[in-house]
Parts: structure tokens; C-alpha cells; sequence
């Protein structure tokens, strides 16, 4: 496998008022292609901001985020924008979906901004609606699907543009038991099929599917576990 990104003592600090918060501190982490990858940790302890860096929506304060061996902190913004969209797609707690857009159109619409022809956005948003098994339910506005529904509309949203990482943060946070059970099925299958991806989840049957699990305790990296360690976790 390679390497597909790596973080070198990243640090990101926020200023409230005149006190430095560190959300995170000397942050090393490297992920390969096909890694399926697990992040927990407590409330404040850095998840969605080190998630927010991944994703190239934030740069760290300090040390180096190398994605297929950029340096992001080169970037303008231009480029990070670029690298985003083309590369990153992201899985939210709440879906982030547009009301009174239907499922199709909300997969479509991220292609808009990368310059895809409006036939071949619908093309590509059928076939990623298809992935999920929302076929029957193209045409259907967010608030007629099930919440199980509406997350599989935002992972062929992710999905559309077959980005090089799916970043999910709390993705069923959201969900009962039975309908976290299906988006983690689906998971474990764009895995299979060689996508990359990181989970944020608070639930440890979710983390001991994965791969490989990573604790953030306090904006620092606690431990590392594989799955075999993380029983009883
Ligand atoms: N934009 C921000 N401004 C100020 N502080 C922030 C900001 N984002 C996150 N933080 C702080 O950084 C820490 C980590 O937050 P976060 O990454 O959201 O944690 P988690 O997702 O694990 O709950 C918290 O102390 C939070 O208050
Ligand atoms: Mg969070």
C-alpha cells in the first residue's frame, strides 16, 4: 500500500480572547490508501478539528500536512479548494443535505463547481445513487426519506466524484442501532472496493471494524490500537 497522507507534528491553536487554546498538539499520523481508520476520543478532544485539517477545510498552526506528498501549507487557498473537492469527500452527523433539493440534485451539486456537464453530473449521480441502493428514491426531497435515506444521499454525494478520501465525522451519530448497522455494512464494502477512509465515532462496535483505531485524548494521540488490541476497549 502507499502512502497517501501524513501528518508531522501538527499543531492547531486557537486564540479565545488573549488565551491560546491547543485543540491540537504534535499530531503524527499517516494514512495509507485503502486504510479504513477509526478516531474516538472524549468531547473537545480534538476530533473534528484534526478531521477539519484532513479534510483541508483548516490548515494546522504548526508542522507539516503532506497529502500524496504536497505540502498543504504551500497551497493557496485556490489550490486547497481544489484539492478538496477533487480529492476529499466528507460524511456529516447531520447529513448537511439541501431541503428543497432532491436526492439527485444533492448528489449533483458538487460537481457543478468542478466544471462536469450537466449530462454527465446526472450520469455520474444516478450511478453513485445506485452504489446506495437509492435508485427507487432519486426523485424524493430529504424530508421524505428516513434518516438512514439521507445519509446514504450525502455518502453519493462523497462518493460522486470518486474522491481519494472519505472523511465521515460522526456519520451515525444520528441513527438507531439498526440503521448504523447498514451505513457501516456500506462502509466495510467501499472499503472492500479499495477506498480510503476515517471514521469519527463515539460507539466501539463501529471502531473495531475498522482497520486501525486512533484515541485523541486532550489534542494528543493516546494510543493506536488494532483490532485484535481493542477488544473489551
Ligand atoms: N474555531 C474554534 N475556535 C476556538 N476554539 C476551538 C475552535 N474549534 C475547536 N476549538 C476548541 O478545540 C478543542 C477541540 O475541539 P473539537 O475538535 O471540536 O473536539 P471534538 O470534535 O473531539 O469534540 C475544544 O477545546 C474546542 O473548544
Ligand atoms: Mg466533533
Amino acid at each position: 500500500m502507499s502512502v497517501l497522507l501524513a501528518l508531522h507534528d501538527v499543531e492547531r491553536s486557537f486564540l479565545m480572547g488573549d488565551e491560546p487554546i491547543t485543540a491540537l498538539d504534535k499530531i503524527n499520523l499517516t494514512v495509507e490508501t485503502n486504510d479504513y481508520l477509526a478516531l474516538t476520543g472524549t468531547s473537545g478532544s480534538g476530533k473534528s478539528t484534526l478531521m477539519n485539517i484532513l479534510g483541508c477545510l483548516d490548515r494546522p498552526t504548526t508542522g507539516r500536512y503532506l497529502f500524496r506528498g504536497a505540502d498543504v501549507a504551500a497551497m493557496n487557498d485556490e489550490q486547497l479548494a481544489a484539492l478538496r473537492s477533487r480529492e476529499i469527500g466528507f460524511i456529516f452527523q447531520n447529513f448537511n443535505l439541501l431541503t428543497r433539493a432532491t436526492a439527485l440534485q444533492n448528489v449533483m451539486q458538487p460537481l457543478i463547481y468542478q466544471g462536469v456537464r450537466r449530462s454527465e453530473r446526472e450520469r455520474m449521480a444516478r450511478t453513485a445513487l445506485a452504489k446506495v441502493r437509492l435508485e427507487h428514491r432519486m426523485q424524493h426531497l430529504p424530508n421524505q426519506l428516513s434518516g438512514g435515506q439521507r445519509q446514504r444521499v450525502a455518502i453519493a454525494r462523497a462518493l460522486c466524484s470518486a474522491p481519494s478520501l472519505l472523511l465521515a465525522d460522526e456519520p451515525t451519530g444520528n441513527l438507531d442501532s439498526v440503521t448504523t448497522a447498514e451505513i457501516m455494512a456500506l462502509f466495510d464494502e467501499l472499503h472492500t472496493e479499495g477506498h480510503t477512509l476515517i471514521v469519527v465515532t463515539h460507539d466501539h462496535n463501529i471502531a473495531a471494524r475498522c482497520r486501525r483505531h486512533v484515541r485523541l485524548l486532550d489534542g494528543r494521540i493516546a494510543d493506536a490500537l488494532t483490532p485484535m488490541e481493542d477488544v473489551g476497549a
